[in-house]
């Protein structure tokens, strides 16, 4: 980027890889827990995955295997994350962690590979938990959690680290010194996140507008705002020269802040990585970032003139 590259001799070593963009839960500032249909639904599958990993696994050091969805809803997960791990390739999920678990599948999980376990559980109680992962249940969440902590005790040579991802909103932001509590009594990493306005409609609003939609979830205390005013305006984005994002159908997008794949820069399925990487898509978005004459119009140009959603 800083050279004004825009054809680039390398591949990314980040990805993020949908496992699956179909939950059980209906978060509301989650397009997939709006059902919300400009995206086609569905799992990846092992051929797809072992694709792309066959293709640019080598200069890989991180795979998210997440997106718009539940990764555990994925039958083929733990042989995509063996996969991966065998590779050399650090590999972890975030997951809503609200459904009935085997002592079986807790066992399979803990032994798969994985380098870190996202729990996302926005609340420290029943009624707030609620508020935003709705038709999920914060018992079964806090049992899973201390299953999984419990198991992984047992498992010396388990090197999988346990997260709690608690994101501020204004419903919740009263309960966080709870969670706090909660995480050390039970022995879980609690990480404290601010929390995104509209994730499916960020890339097309400046953040300010976003904000204002979504007022009713901001929080009061301007340390969990995820804008600060005192942050300079946004210049860039660096991700089409460090990042990809595969969708489950094999589409190719620039960034996991995509939604549907009618923005895809192209599809694993028709074409190589390597013809996508620096397709006239891509050499298109990264001039469009450089502010170079460019000729096709991409997702990166409507997140330009939002104000990017992600940059210096
Ligand atoms: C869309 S979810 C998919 C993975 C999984 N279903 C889960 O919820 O963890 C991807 C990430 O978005 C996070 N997330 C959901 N709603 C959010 C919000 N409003 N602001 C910030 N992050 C959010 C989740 O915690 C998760 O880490
Ligand atoms: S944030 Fe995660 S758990 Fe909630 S609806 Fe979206 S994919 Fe499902
Ligand atoms: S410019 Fe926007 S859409 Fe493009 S990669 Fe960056 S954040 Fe994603």
């Amino acid at each position: 980027m800083f050279l004004g590259k825009t054809q680039l001799p390398y591949y990314p070593s980040k990805i993020s890889i949908e496992s699956g963009n179909l939950c059980n839960l209906r978060c509301p500032l989650c397009p997939t827990g709006q059902q919300d249909k400009s995206a086609q639904k569905g799992f990846i599958s092992f051929d797809v995955f072992k694709k792309v990993i066959d293709e640019i696994g080598q200069s890989l050091t991180l795979i998210r295997l997440y997106n718009w969805g539940e990764p555990l809803l994925n039958k083929d997960l733990q042989k995509m994350i063996r996969y991966a791990k065998e590779r050399g390739i650090d590999i972890k999920i975030s997951t809503n962690l609200s459904m009935k678990m085997e002592d079986d599948q807790i066992d399979v999980l803990l032994k798969a590979g994985l380098g870190k376990i996202y729990i996302s559980c926005n609340g420290a109680s029943p009624s707030t938990y609620i508020k935003y992962h709705a038709g999920g249940d914060f018992e079964l969440v806090m049992d899973n959690m201390k299953r999984l902590i419990q198991k992984k005790e047992e498992l010396p040579n388990c090197h999988t680290k346990l997260v709690w991802l608690f994101h501020v909103f204004k419903h919740n932001e009263h309960e966080t010194n709870a969670a706090q509590e909660l995480a050390k009594k039970i022995g879980i990493n609690i990480k404290i996140s601010r929390m995104r306005p509209d994730m499916g409609k960020e890339i097309f609003e400046t953040t300010q507008k976003a904000l204002e939609r979504d007022k009713a979830w901001i929080p009061d205390n301007p340390a969990y705002t995820v804008i600060s005013t005192k942050r300079k305006k946004r210049i860039g984005c660096m991700l089409p020269w460090t990042e990809t994002m595969i969708n489950w159908d094999g589409s190719v997008l620039p960034c996991c802040a995509v939604y549907s794949e009618k923005h895809a820069f192209g599809n694993i399925l028709e074409n190589s990585f390597a013809e996508i990487w620096n397709n006239e898509m891509y050499v298109a978005a990264r001039k469009e970032i450089l502010g170079m004459k460019n000729e096709k119009k991409t997702i990166c140009h409507t997140c330009k003139n939002s104000g990017f959603l992600h940059g210096g």
